[in-house]
């Protein structure tokens, strides 16, 4: 077989940014060892996140030209509505800024003390919108999951069992609904199957749970699903995606992964009593109802984007450059997850940082180390981001503990990411002198995005 090649040519690109290690220490120091905290302009390759840094294509810069700037009853809502129905095949269709403006609504009407939310794994922003409104959020993956060396085609599945029993537990009058995030970001990019999402449908409506999907990476889900589940290599995506939806109630998603947008989201339903609902909200929160908080160029930008993201050429190329890098990293002994997921690399922080204690938090320790070794930035996916403490104040530390390199969509090419792997195998030798992390200031909610943290040495 030949090289996969990027499936596009560039038309317009943007400077990156070199630095000195001796200028990356102090860049360090002075933004508290939080990536969060560095100027961008600081940054040579930028892999802190897939949201909202896709390149987009001419057709949708060409669309953005076109948007209708009306405020109610746009044609660009029109054309983003369609799209949306075109896939999930949900008729109630609302707008919102981001995913995160979607999770914000859904959670204000359904959430409250003494809800529950169970998720195969729910994403930081989608707990702490639960949390937020006085809910709780349960992750109930599968077993396959909890081992990132371990590989296996759907580690992003739901434990069915453990959904059943929490479900008995609680009770069902306690959950107003059940969430699947496709593909499970936070457990890796890992994709769900289709009978996973199949089997979670039934249990739901044997206790008459709706069931909504975080579809943020739906394409690169249903593209795993065509390479990796038996019946499902004739399809298209467009087709696959619309199975799994058709098992859904409704869908929060945030347009700035596999829509292609720069900013964006939506909520998509089926009740039309919690639609009404919804929509109150995000007149008060967001906007009018036909553009939520965006602009018609933008609802014309994602309108488009979600059609081209289902592009077969355009899913082999995504999926294949991320299980590049990560094949580079595994043949050089770098612990990392596996196999591949969908939008990011995974390393195991824990296996990679053996010497140091979930409390002195590998994963930024390694975020930092890879920062000052070859500007790359990437974030934590561990204990600084879901770490919580017991009543005595120590560290309950998360289930993994992650680094993530999240690659943005159509935007860095393959020496981009031979040169990172290049980096990490660098520092993977030199892991010993790398020292842990501790907080020095955070927030209690969300921390990781503003804590400021110094080297333990
Ligand atoms: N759900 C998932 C699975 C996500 O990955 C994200 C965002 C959201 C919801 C929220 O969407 O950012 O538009 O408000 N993930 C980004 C990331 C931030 O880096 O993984 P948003």
């Amino acid at each position: 077989m030949k090289t996969i090649i990027e499936p596009f040519r560039i038309k317009s690109v943007e400077p990156i940014y070199f630095t000195t290690r001796e200028q990356r220490k102090e860049i360090l120091g002075k933004a508290f060892y939080n990536p969060f905290r560095i100027h961008a302009s600081d940054v040579l390759i930028d892999l802190l996140t897939d949201s909202g840094t896709s390149a987009m294509s001419s057709s949708q810069w060409a669309g953005i030209m076109q948007g209708d700037e009306s405020y109610a009853g746009s044609t660009s809502f029109f054309r983003f509505e369609e799209s949306v129905k075109s896939i999930t095949g949900m008729p109630l269709v609302i707008p919102t800024h981001q995913g995160r403006a979607a999770e914000k609504i859904i959670f204000t009407i359904l959430g409250g003390k003494g809800k529950y939310f169970l998720s195969n794994t729910l994403f930081d922003t989608t707990r702490a919108n639960i949390e937020f409104s006085g809910g709780v959020g349960i992750d109930l993956i599968c077993e396959e999951g909890k081992h990132p060396s371990i590989p296996a085609p759907f580690k992003g599945n739901m434990d069915v069992g453990a959904l059943e029993r929490t479900i008995q537990s609680i009770g069902a009058d306690n959950i107003p609904l059940v969430m699947i995030t496709i593909t499970n970001n936070s457990g890796g990019g890992q994709p769900v199957s289709m009978q996973n999402i199949r089997d979670v449908r039934k249990i739901c409506s044997a206790y008459n749970i709706p069931l909504f999907i975080d579809a943020c990476r739906f394409a690169e889900n249903a593209y795993f699903i065509k390479l990796r589940e038996a019946g499902f290599a004739e399809m298209s995506v467009p087709e696959i995606a619309r199975e799994m939806f058709s098992y859904a109630d409704g869908c929060t998603m945030s347009a700035k992964k596999d829509a292609f947008g720069n900013i964006g989201g939506f909520l998509a339903m089926r009740d039309l009593s919690l639609a009404l609902q919804c929509r109150n909200l995000l007149i008060i929160t967001e906007g009018f109802t036909t553009y939520g908080g965006l602009a018609g160029r933008d609802l014309e930008a994602i309108a488009i984007g979600l059609q081209e993201v289902m592009d077969e050429h355009y899913l082999q190329y995504r999926i294949r450059s991320i299980e590049y890098l990560t094949n580079k990293l595994i043949t050089a002994g770098v612990p990392v997850m596996q196999p591949a997921g969908g939008h990011a690399v995974y390393i195991d922080a824990k296996e990679f940082l053996k010497h140091i204690p979930v409390d002195q938090y590998p994963g930024q320790a390694l975020v930092s180390a890879l920062y000052e070794a070859g500007g790359i930035r990437c974030v934590e996916i561990g204990s600084l981001m879901f770490g919580k403490y017991d009543d005595t104040g120590k560290l309950i530390p998360a289930q993994l503990e992650l680094v993530r390199l999240a690659i943005p969509r159509r935007v860095y090419t393959q020496s981009h990411i031979d040169y990172v792997s290049e980096v990490i195998i660098e520092v993977f030798g030199n892991r010993y002198g790398i020292n842990g992390m501790k907080i020095m200031e955070e927030t209690p909610l969300l921390r990781h995005f503003t804590a400021k943290l110094q080297p333990v040495y």
